[in-house]
């Protein structure tokens, strides 16, 4: 029941300010966010590599409000493929990115965005490597898929994020998997009614499981992004019988949650990235990350009253 209270949370402002202040907070978000700049993140990508995990890099922030902040949005994605061109490590490190935070929401935002992650598109393949486009609410996922198909047409490696709470998913995953598209499938993050998305966390892991299979036996390159172990097993599964090898799909875990089964899926041979988030505006993140697990507000709660 807290889940979507705080998710509803997670757009207030008055919230925000009240949490980005409160003592305590930092030491929970430690947890999630990897650091506030691409120089803190850098040695965490070194280390989760030579671990033998790979990483997709999330440089926090959305719904901006002005042209300004989508175009400082699209800078610090630059300055980061910058720093990773140094470490020369091809797909191990890839990104995500919001389209949210490179304008979608403003005036001409659907043309805004598309020519603000353009060039971190491009730039990101000059140095080998690509980037995933987040699925943010369903509001913008028409104008989400519009993008990823026409940054497909010049960079086919482009991917995309399906959710499966949302009853279009399961036609969205046919539509992806039969163009050959790199396709995360998560639960879904965001508050979404009961006229376009499941509700129940039973009916959401049965459309996962349905999705999943849609994408193993299709032609594109799935990528399982979820904690949950049932699920976990149950790709292992469908890709056993789609009779896909372990470099033909990966899964993917966000940094601070379950870091022990990172390690373990690596050291069996799976191809295991994880989504590493970092930056200042983390307040929406940090906040879903919340939602997820109502075990966490409990923990907030304490480091607040205990500072
Ligand atoms: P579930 O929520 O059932 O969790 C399974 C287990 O994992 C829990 O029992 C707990 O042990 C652990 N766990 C999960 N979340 C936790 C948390 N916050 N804190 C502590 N433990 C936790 N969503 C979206 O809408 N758009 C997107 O683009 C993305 N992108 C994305 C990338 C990647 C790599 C991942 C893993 C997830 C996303 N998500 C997302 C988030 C996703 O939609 C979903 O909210 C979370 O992954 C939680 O769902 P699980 O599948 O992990 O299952």
């Amino acid at each position: 029941m807290l889940g979507p209270v705080i998710l509803a949370a997670s757009r207030s402002d008055q919230m925000r300010r009240f949490v980005s202040v409160a003592p305590g907070t930092k030491q929970v978000v430690d947890r999630f966010i990897a650091g506030e700049t691409v120089e803190h993140v850098v040695p965490i990508v070194l280390d989760a590599t030579d671990k033998g995990l790979e990483v997709t890099l999330d440089v926090v922030g959305e719904d901006i409000t002005t042209r300004e902040q989508a175009c400082a949005a699209r800078d610090a994605y630059l300055d980061l493929i910058a720093h990773l061109k140094d470490l020369g490590l091809g797909t191990k490190a890839e990104m995500s990115v919001k389209l949210s935070m490179f304008g979608q929401a403003l005036e001409d935002g659907h043309e805004l965005a598309l020519a603000n992650v353009r060039p971190v598109v491009e730039a990101a393949a000059a140095i080998g490597t690509t980037v995933t486009l987040d699925a943010e609410d369903h509001t913008t996922l028409d104008s989400m898929f519009a993008i990823h198909e026409e940054l497909r047409k010049d960079f086919p490696q482009t991917g995309c994020v399906i959710q499966a709470y949302l009853f279009r998913t399961e036609a969205d995953a046919r539509r992806l998997a039969a163009s050959g598209s790199r396709v995360r499938i998560v639960k879904g993050a965001y508050k979404e009614p009961a006229s376009v998305a499941h509700q129940d966390k039973g009916e959401i892991d049965k459309a996962y499981v349905r999705i999943m299979k849609i994408l193993m036996e299709g032609d594109g390159y799935p990528m399982i992004g979820s904690h949950d172990p049932r699920l976990i097993a149950i790709a292992q599964e469908l890709a056993r019988r789609a009779g896909r090898k372990l470099d033909e799909y990966e899964f993917q875990m966000l940094y601070g949650i379950r870091s022990d089964e990172h390690v373990r899926l690596a050291a069996e041979g799976h191809r295991m990235r994880v989504y590493t988030a970092y930056g200042t505006d983390w307040y929406g993140y940090f906040m879903r990350r919340l939602a997820e697990k109502p075990a966490n507000l409990l923990f907030f709660g304490r480091s607040i009253i205990t500072k």
